[in-house]
């Protein structure tokens, strides 16, 4: 069975629309692992535009479970999470002007850059993994490398229906089996939902899937309905 990473970079927005302090990360971070949680993942930006600098060493001190740091591979974040000694790092893609994560990250045609970059998080004794799309010549070249882990950008299977959505889904069973072949862990991750998770999720030997936007989005559905009872409640008896 697939574990689940919980990814509460969206709780980090909802505080970051008020540069307030709450919703804190840190402490959904414990309720996520009270829900069953395998790993924490965050995204620190360049733009922080939600994750701080001080959630990520805030939950590295208090997460119970194990914490993924997704980053851009530039000398910052190479800095930044030695210093953290995250459980493992996540290598993505990042542009200041996207809404997320878009595509898969350019492992081909960036070994040399990637391979020391790679090494160096390797000496901290960080794990560390590449978010790439479900693509041969991506995953020989991350195996080249000597990423631990590869994580298969799941966005395009979610965008899709029907029989292209199908397609797609084979490519990603298809890939997993050929990575895991290589000797790669295999991660998976990026726009799954309460609908379409399961046909990933059964995937065999599939090792963690990463899940944000959905399960915060369905937090609220939940939570929603109590949160105004008992703002009521007390307006109500004052
Ligand atoms: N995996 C990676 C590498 C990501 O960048 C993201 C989004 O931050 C996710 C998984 C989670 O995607 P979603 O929020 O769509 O579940």
């Amino acid at each position: 069975m697939a574990t689940l990473g919980v990814n509460i970079d969206h709780i980090a927005n909802v505080r970051q629309a008020r540069k307030t302090v709450e919703p804190d990360p840190v402490q959904f971070a414990f309720l996520a692992e009270l829900g069953g949680a395998d790993s924490i993942t965050v995204h620190l930006r360049e733009d922080r535009r939600h994750i701080q600098d001080r959630d990520i060493f805030l939950l590295k001190d208090t997460i119970k479970t194990k914490l993924n740091l997704e980053m851009a591979a530039t000398e910052e974040m190479l800095k930044i999470s030695k210093k953290l000694l995250p459980d493992y790092v996540t290598i993505v893609p990042e542009k200041r002007e996207e809404i997320t994560t878009e595509g898969g990250l350019e492992v081909k045609n960036n070994q040399k850059y990637l391979k020391d970059y790679v090494n160096s998080l390797k000496s901290s004794n960080i794990e560390v993994s590449a978010f790439i799309d479900p693509v041969h010549e991506q995953i020989n070249s991350a195996e080249e490398i000597g990423f631990d882990f590869i994580e298969l950008h799941t966005g395009k299977y979610s965008d899709l229906k029907g029989q292209e959505q199908y397609v797609e889904l084979q490519k990603i069973i298809e890939s997993t089996y050929y990575a895991i072949d290589l000797g790669l862990v295999v991660n998976a991750g990026h726009g799954l939902n309460y609908q379409n998770v399961r046909n990933i999720a059964s995937i065999n030997n599939i090792n963690e899937l990463n899940i944000g936007h959905s399960i915060v989005a369905r937090s609220l559905a939940v939570g929603l309905e109590k949160a105004v009872r008992e703002m009521k409640t007390l307006i109500s008896t004052n």
